[in-house]
């Protein structure tokens, strides 16, 4: 394997090794957050993380590694209490960052899927061996895939077309691939994507992978969708998947590895429009429906099959936080307090369907009152949440916005604002740069304006 243009990427600047900013913990009161309830957990004191602010700028994304360890052994521990063996995947859209998948890999989660060429590098970037890495990009070019096809990863067949080119990227040679079903949920929502199972479509494409050409079918992929509040939803998918691998089994004369239930599992954050005090249904329910489904059939395979879960948001949703300043304070037209925060929807994108705990990191317990808290964006829409008690802010008053690790990152924006830095605090609270804050120095780098444009001298910007 090239191991430097691994690391540096085709189009990309050389690998940067994150930089250890030691921070002396000084005293002050404990903050814990949803997720590290009554431990330490590498919580760092308010006067910590102003610390950490200081130093990175606000806003800033704080991924707490002790929690994501800790989210991650609970999660495997109640699913391995129901179902064994169980593989644990990561879906790395969920928040790709190379040390979070590094964590996971060390916290026991044996692979990763990925969607794109620019995650597979990420996931090699983290260490994840390429044979541990599912590569399921419909819309990825050709030489991504070939070259992750060279390193060894296993690609998931999720629409008619890919088959095809697979085989013709094979080259003669024969290739494991895994086959994704878009199997209806009970509820009737139809996942978008995957080749159907009804009309027969699956069925079609996993004959010809059985029986032509140098494709070999060995795993049945499917997933119910995300943040699902109903276990049978999870189980309907088991139930799909070991039915499909039976009729293989028995019709086809095809044996698969594996059945890969998806992701969809909640975190703990609710949904807007969820009554208050309304938790996600707890991942046991989820462990034990998916055991109910999968009783019958754990004998009923000559080669049965692993089950295997493939997480993104139960796994990182609680790991990380969004610290934001607040930069003014004010009244609504119908007299509520407002504050208006450094960071925005287009950090936490998510907070237009999840309620996200908002707390302030000052130890100002003066005057709680129910109270919004505003981005910093031109739109109507940039609203971090509302109802929220806090006490008395001031500008400069740092809050946290809490389980922002599923979605929040991944799909942040710049929008208006540069790229805020991301860091890792560790359990015994030194903290490690992941990403640096982007600078006007990104901007010109990234930027062209054509010489008959420019109006100024590019190089006297600031
Ligand atoms: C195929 C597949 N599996 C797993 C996931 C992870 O979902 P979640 O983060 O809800 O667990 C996704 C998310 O888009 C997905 O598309």
């Amino acid at each position: 394997m090239d191991s430097e243009r691994l690391r540096s990427g085709p189009d990309s600047r050389p690998y940067a090794a994150p930089v250890l900013c030691p921070l002396p913990l000084r005293g002050g009161a404990r903050v814990p957050g949803p997720g590290h309830e009554g431990g330490t957990h590498g919580a760092l004191d308010g006067t910590g993380l102003r610390d950490l602010v200081a130093c990175h700028g606000s806003p800033l994304y704080v991924l707490r590694e002790a929690v994501l360890a800790d989210t991650c052994g609970r999660l495997r521990s109640i699913f391995e209490s129901c179902v064994s063996p169980l593989g644990l995947r990561y879906s790395a859209v969920a928040n790709p960052l190379p040390a979070v998948q590094a964590m996971l890999r060390g916290a026991g989660v044996e692979g990763t899927l990925v969607g794109s060429g620019w995650h597979y590098r990420l996931a090699r970037l983290a260490g994840v061996p390429a044979d541990a890495i599912l590569f399921e990009a419909p819309g990825e070019a050709d030489p991504e895939l070939t070259s992750a096809l060279e390193e060894g990863a296993r690609p998931v067949v999720a629409t008619p077309p890919d088959l095809a080119r697979l085989a013709s990227l094979a080259g003669g040679r024969p290739l494991a691939a895994g086959l994704r079903i878009c199997v209806r949920r009970p509820d009737g929502v139809l996942p978008k994507s995957g080749v159907p199972l009804e009309g027969g479509e699956a069925h079609r494409l996993a004959r010809r992978m059985g029986h032509q050409g140098p494709v070999r079918l060995t795993s049945l992929h499917a997933s119910a969708g995300t943040s699902l509040r109903d276990p049978a939803a999870l189980a309907w998918v088991c139930t799909a998947l070991a039915d499909f691998a039976l009729w293989l089994e028995g019709d086809q004369g095809m044996a698969v590895d594996e059945l890969d239930l998806g992701g969809g599992l909640p975190g703990r954050l609710p949904l807007q429009g969820e009554p208050v005090g309304a938790t996600p249904p707890p991942l046991e329910d989820f462990a034990a429906a998916v055991e109910r489904a999968w009783r019958p059939y754990a004998r009923a395979f000559a080669r049965p099959p692993r089950l295997v879960l493939t997480p993104g948001r139960a796994l990182v949703e609680q790991a990380m936080d969004l610290l934001t300043s607040v930069v003014a304070c004010k009244r609504l037209a119908d007299g509520t307090r407002a504050y208006i925060v450094d960071g925005g929807v287009n950090l936490v994108p998510t907070a237009w369907w999840y309620r996200h705990p908002i707390e302030a990191l000052d130890p100002a317990p003066a005057s709680p009152e129910e109270s919004a808290v505003l981005g910093p964006l031109c739109m109507q829409i940039d609203v971090l949440g509302r109802r929220l008690r806090l006490p008395a802010l001031r500008p400069g008053s740092l809050l946290a916005v809490r389980g922002v690790g599923a979605y929040g990152l991944s799909q942040s924006m710049q929008f208006i604002y540069p790229r805020p830095a991301a860091v890792l605090v560790r359990a015994d609270g030194e903290v490690a740069e992941l990403r640096p804050r982007e600078t006007t120095g990104d901007l010109r780098e990234r930027e062209r304006v054509p010489e008959h444009l420019r109006a100024i001298s590019w190089e006297t910007l600031r």
